[in-house]
């Protein structure tokens, strides 16, 4: 699905200096390194605040603890994702609630949520499935109606741009009160291991996000305020990082270049719906995943297999079927788009060393299988 060696070696010399260059300081933990990144990224991004952490499932726990949560308290969050956005509410003692997603978009339904909030309820948690932004402007509306913090998910949309209605434009990540990310060796921006980060404007907030990722130390050293844990990004990967952030721009660009390349070749299929775009947002295709239509799926999936072409099911399973969430009510839910989109979506090869030989093979095949 991706060929992340291939991407070494093109900025081989630069990274291994990189890596080396921390070796011999022997900062392997904390340094300048993680200091830069830091502060790169938020340049890249337009944040006022970015704090490294471990990986892309610590950076939403660490922010849900920031945010001062209580046992039962509800957090609403679409189903249709990846399992460590929901998971993370259950492993605080708060409470998912499932909502539906958007059959275009992939991604939470402003309405959905407006249906879900209870007098419990005191976070949305929207994630950019794939790539592509859910809808801040109306999340963010019904958010500050009902006093809520938005926690944006943004493991999959790392770059992705958000188009307001007034014409003003903002990263993925940085509408809600706090975003985060994971930079986990596949995604758009990939470390060489596991790596996260969380973004806010808010200062007071970012404080206490750095101090809960630090063992709720203050300060002060060996003074703990809070219950924390501990999650850090360590040097190496900073250092990695640093080598690619300027890269980011190009590797978005080369992904939508390849989503450009299969929807042209699937254009007009009625047995395929390649995904949506919409106006408001610059979709960065962390996944090209489309909805097949009287496709026997696991038969392409088997026949693409043959041809040596990987495809993945993103997701087999939604959140509220999990054995997982049995406790919380999950099968009391009926959430019909959702397991509507999760018996037809399909995830082709996406990344940025493709090139038009393996995409016209892998559109090829795709269509042989579907049109016979
Ligand atoms: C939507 C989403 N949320 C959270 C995560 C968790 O990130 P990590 O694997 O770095 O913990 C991922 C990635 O795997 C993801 O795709």
């Amino acid at each position: 699905m991706v060929d992340v060696k291939q991407q070494y070696h093109k900025i081989k010399s630069e990274i291994d200096k990189a890596v080396l260059d921390v070796i011999e300081s022997t900062q392997f933990i904390g340094g300048p390194q993680v200091a830069s990144f830091a502060k790169n990224l938020a340049g890249y991004l337009g944040t006022k605040h970015v704090i490294p952490c471990a990986n892309g499932t610590d950076a939403l726990q660490v922010a849900m603890m920031a945010l001062d949560l209580q046992p039962g308290d509800e957090v609403i969050t679409p189903s249709f994702t990846y399992i460590a956005t929901t998971e993370v509410i259950a492993l605080l003692k708060l409470k998912p609630v499932f909502v539906e997603v958007d059959l275009q978009t992939f991604c939470i339904e402003p309405d959905a949520i407006k249906k879900a909030i209870t007098a419990k309820t005191k976070a949305i948690v929207p994630v950019h499935l794939y790539g592509h932004t859910a809808q801040m402007e109306e999340i963010m509306a019904i958010a500050n109606k009902h006093n809520l913090y938005v926690i944006e998910d943004n493991a999959q949309a790392i770059g992705g741009d958000y188009f307001f209605k007034n014409g003003t434009k903002r990263k993925t990540g940085t509408m809600g009160h706090i975003g985060c990310t994971s930079f986990y060796p596949s995604k758009n921006l990939g470390c060489y291991g596991d790596g996260g980060a969380i973004f806010s404007d808010d200062d007071a907030l970012a404080e206490k996000i750095k101090m809960v990722a630090n063992h709720g130390q203050s300060k002060k050293r060996y003074y703990h305020d809070v219950v924390g844990c501990n999650s850090r990004l360590d040097a190496l990967q900073a250092a990695i990082l640093n080598v690619k952030l300027p890269l980011l721009n190009t590797y978005i660009a080369a992904r939508i270049q390849v989503a450009d390349f299969y929807d042209k070749a699937f254009a007009g299929n009625k047995k395929i719906t390649t995904p949506f775009r919409a106006d408001y947002c610059k979709h960065v295709f962390h996944q090209y995943t489309m909805i097949l239509h009287d496709v026997n799926r696991d038969g392409l999936v088997n026949f693409l297999a043959e041809n040596n072409i990987p495809s993945m099911l993103y997701y087999p399973v939604p959140a509220h079927r999990q054995k997982m969430f049995e406790s919380f009510g999950g099968s009391n839910y009926h959430l019909e788009k959702t397991d509507w989109l999760t018996e037809r979506v399909i995830s082709l090869p996406i990344h940025t060393e493709m090139d038009e030989e393996q995409l016209t093979f892998i559109t090829t095949k795709v269509l042989e299988y579907v049109n016979k």
